[in-house]
């Protein structure tokens, strides 16, 4: 199959990964009802067409943190790529520079840091929080001093949601035996992976933290890992630690709540994104798209309003904007065309988005992605389907 859109993607995906490695990227906690509202509140926000207005001059362009973005997109930080194609971080960061967009090393990615600077190009770095905090402050040190544009802190995953799927996938929560037989399942189910990852994609890793991960060697009990050493008891004042050894812009990754919102420009933070980790935390939180307005309301004007969550086309890309997100990040979407097919497909993926992105453009009377507003929206300008906390 020819991919034509992400779901298409995922679709390759399903059939090239192992199960683990599918699920996980796909699921989301509990019963995964944040996940299916993140999705569902864009779909319903209806775009107001407008005809007949010479749309001959487009730019998609933006300009965030002392940098130009070819269009208001990035690659959100994903967790073990390097799982889902052969050193997948540096072929996705590959793709997104070639793309002109920004791509997101995650804290727990199997390539390290400087393996990703010297394949593609210095990435943004996301930051979990780690209770050892001179093996975190050698770690920010390292991702500055190798050029490093953006330090994006993520917030809401003190501790890790409850994920049936990968329980059910046998990926965690059974014995080391019942996880090494489902590997060993999936490895034979699933040859072209196992040739391309499994025995040409060593080491698996988790590489800019290797270093702190002595007890767990398989980047499989990874999960286990981060509940004993992510740090609980982190709050803003954590922020000023992290200026200590980062002196750059630095993003706040998670927060839903235009209170948190305050606190993160109080805490000096130069951009935020809205975020539920694409509902794979607290399910049942309001989708991002919802809690984007208010957030961009109460802050829009201190700091860079970024948002990530069900983003699956152009044209959400553009219902974002619409609602005050100066750029959105893809995380499921890059995922599952790096599982489809390495470096090749998540260049084809970001190319659709972006003409899905210049189609809408055009046919709402939209020339320039920073002057994207709620102009762009007909009538239903506020999702309106799920709104489980108070408005
Ligand atoms: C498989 C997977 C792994 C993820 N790993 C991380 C991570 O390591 N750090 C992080 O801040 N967010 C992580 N996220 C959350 C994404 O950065 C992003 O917030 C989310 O995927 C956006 O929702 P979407 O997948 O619907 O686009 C992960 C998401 C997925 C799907």
């Amino acid at each position: 199959m020819r991919a034509a859109s992400v779901s298409d993607y995922r679709e390759l995906a399903r059939r090239r990964l192992p199960k683990i490695f599918f699920e996980y990227i796909d699921g989301g906690s509990y019963a995964e009802e944040t996940l299916r509202r993140n999705v569902a509140d864009l779909e319903v926000i209806a775009l107001r067409q407008r005809v007949m207005r010479d749309m001959s001059q487009l730019d998609m362009s933006v300009q965030l943190l002392g940098q130009t973005l070819s269009m208001p997109v990035g690659l959100a930080p994903v967790g073990m790529a390097g799982m889902y194609a052969r050193r997948g971080e540096v072929q996705a960061a590959r793709a997104a520079a070639a793309a002109g967009v920004p791509f997101c090393l995650s804290t727990v990615g199997v390539c390290s840091v400087e393996e990703v600077a010297r394949g593609a190009q210095a990435p943004w770095f996301q930051l979990y929080m780690l209770k050892d905090r001179g093996y975190m402050r050698e770690l920010l040190a390292r991702a500055k001093d190798l050029g490093c544009p953006v330090l994006v802190f993520t917030v809401d995953l003190p501790t890790p949601g409850a994920r049936y799927r990968d329980v059910r996938s046998g990926f965690t929560g059974g014995t080391r035996l019942e996880a090494a037989l489902a590997q060993l399942r999936d490895g034979v189910t699933h040859p072209a992976w196992t040739w391309d990852v499994f025995v040409n994609g060593r080491p698996h890793t988790l590489g800019s933290v290797a270093g702190a991960v002595k007890e767990s060697r398989r980047v499989t009990d990874f999960l286990s890992w981060i509940a004993r050493n992510f740090d609980r008891s982190v709050t803003w004042k954590d922020l000023d630690w992290v200026r200590e050894t980062w002196d750059g812009p630095i993003v706040v990754k998670g927060v839903l709540d235009p209170d948190d919102a305050r606190d993160a420009v109080r805490a000096g933070a130069q951009g935020l994104v809205v975020s539920n980790h694409g509902g794979r935390q607290l399910d049942g939180v309001r989708s991002s798209i919802s809690a984007l307005p208010r957030i961009v309301e109460a802050v829009g004007d201190d700091l860079e309003v970024f948002m990530d969550g069900g983003v699956r086309s152009g044209l959400d890309v553009l219902k974002a904007l619409s609602l005050g997100a100066k750029a959105c990040f893809l995380g499921r979407a890059w995922a599952y065309a790096l599982g489809a097919g390495g470096e090749a497909q998540v260049a084809r993926m970001l190319a659709t988005i972006r003409s899905e992105l210049a189609v809408a453009m055009i046919l709402t009377g939209c020339r320039s992605a920073r002057a994207a507003g709620p102009e762009l929206l007909d009538g239903l300008d506020r999702p309106s389907v799920s709104r489980p906390n108070r408005s």
